[in-house]
């Protein structure tokens, strides 16, 4: 297996010496880019974006052409297992990604195909070949899925949703309905992600946008004890190269201590926590990746290195920090600043790394 030019990142989620910290930011490729837009209308809409490998490796490495990115995100959805079980995926101007055929009772549930990584989602798999080929080892390729809880909230709620009424009522009504939802869901992940990690990617992300509405006792029932299941079966290492995998709870601070326990390589944090608190509670056992608030890409040059700053020196010396916004980049913040933020991680952080 030839190397990788730049394994800051993979090396910092295994809290291995690196020389500056790594840095990449969720969402990285999308609508703040001119040449994202460029390319979307070429392919007509998102998905058809995303069923063409050529077109969804040339929106994930436009931010690397632009920015010194320490690794690169695989150009896709976390929406598309659900639509490959057969709910109808598709996208509206003001609403955001909607189904068809949401989830509303036991029948629903019984009649969802499990679907084949290599079959119905092979167009994925085939971007990350294609990605991998492409990105010539320069860094390493990030595959992802959502979360059991997070795909299942827009498969009852039929698409985005404020207060999750649909799936709470099937959590506090119908639990066993809701709890044979989320088994399935995690074997379609673990399928899912396996198939990602043999296709090439080199370290994978799983996205628990909303783990953070359930009640602190709810969180474990419905969201992390399906995270669990699934890292305990994920490919650890492939051909060869070990592959670390980094768990996502939006507004998930109150649980870091039990997310560390599941085994993962590294906690994703919003930007709501103090990372010097987030790594005297987790740190010894895992790597962080955050937390910068994505807003701050609004404000000056001055201000977001200022910002940048203060979180490198509340993850202080010692190794096991990924640089990352807090949650996606916004699609209205202007490209120059997101260059000045990654420029400024690597900059400043050198003196933590001597
Ligand atoms: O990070 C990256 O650059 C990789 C690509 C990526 C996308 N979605 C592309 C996308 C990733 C990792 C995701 C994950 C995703 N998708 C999540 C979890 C992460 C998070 O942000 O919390 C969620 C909840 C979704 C579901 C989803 N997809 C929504 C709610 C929307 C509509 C919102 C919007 O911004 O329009 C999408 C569509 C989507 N996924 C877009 C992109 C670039 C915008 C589509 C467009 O071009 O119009």
């Amino acid at each position: 297996m030839p190397q990788l030019k730049n394994d800051r990142y993979i090396r910092a989620l295994f809290k291995q010496d690196v020389d500056k910290t790594p840095v990449w930011m969720m969402r990285q490729a999308g609508r703040y880019l001119p040449e994202y837009k460029t390319t979307r209308e070429k392919a007509g809409d998102f998905m058809s974006l995303c069923r063409s490998a050529d077109l969804a490796c040339e929106v994930t490495l436009q931010p690397l052409h632009r920015f010194k990115l320490d690794a690169a995100i695989l150009f896709s959805d976390i929406l598309t297992i659900p639509d490959a079980m057969g709910l109808g995926l598709y996208f509206t101007q003001d609403h955001g990604p909607r189904f068809e055929r949401p989830i509303s009772c036991k029948k629903d549930v019984d009649n969802l195909i499990t679907p084949d990584p290599e079959g119905e989602l092979q167009y994925v798999m085939n971007a990350v070949r294609t990605i991998r080929r492409e990105l010539k080892n320069e860094v390493p390729l990030i595959g992802f899925s959502g979360s059991p809880w997070t795909l299942a909230t827009y498969m009852v709620e039929a698409g985005t949703s404020k207060s999750f009424t649909k799936i709470k009522k099937m959590a506090f009504c119908e639990p066993q309905i809701l709890h044979s939802l989320l088994d399935k869901l995690a074997d379609t992940v673990i399928n899912y992600l396996n198939a990602q990690i043999e296709a090439g990617a080199q370290s994978v992300m799983i996205f628990d946008t909303w783990g953070g509405v359930l009640s602190s006792r709810d969180y474990n029932d419905f969201s992390l004890q399906y995270m669990t299941k699934i890292l305990d079966s994920l490919h650890r290492s492939f051909a060869g190269k070990k592959i670390p995998v980094t768990l996502f709870t939006k507004n998930g601070n109150q649980w870091l201590e039990q997310i560390a326990d599941t085994g993962c390589d590294c906690i994703g944090l919003d930007w709501t926590i103090d990372i010097a608190t987030a790594k005297m509670r987790v740190g010894s056992r895992v790597a962080l990746q955050g937390n910068m608030d994505p807003s701050m890409l609004y404000a000056s040059p001055e201000r977001i290195k200022q910002e940048v700053a203060t979180i490198l020196e509340g993850f202080g010396n010692g190794n096991g920090h990924v640089f990352n916004l807090g949650h996606g980049i916004h699609l209205d913040v202007p490209p120059e600043n997101a260059k000045v933020f990654v420029d400024a991680v690597h900059d400043l952080s050198v003196k933590y790394h001597k």
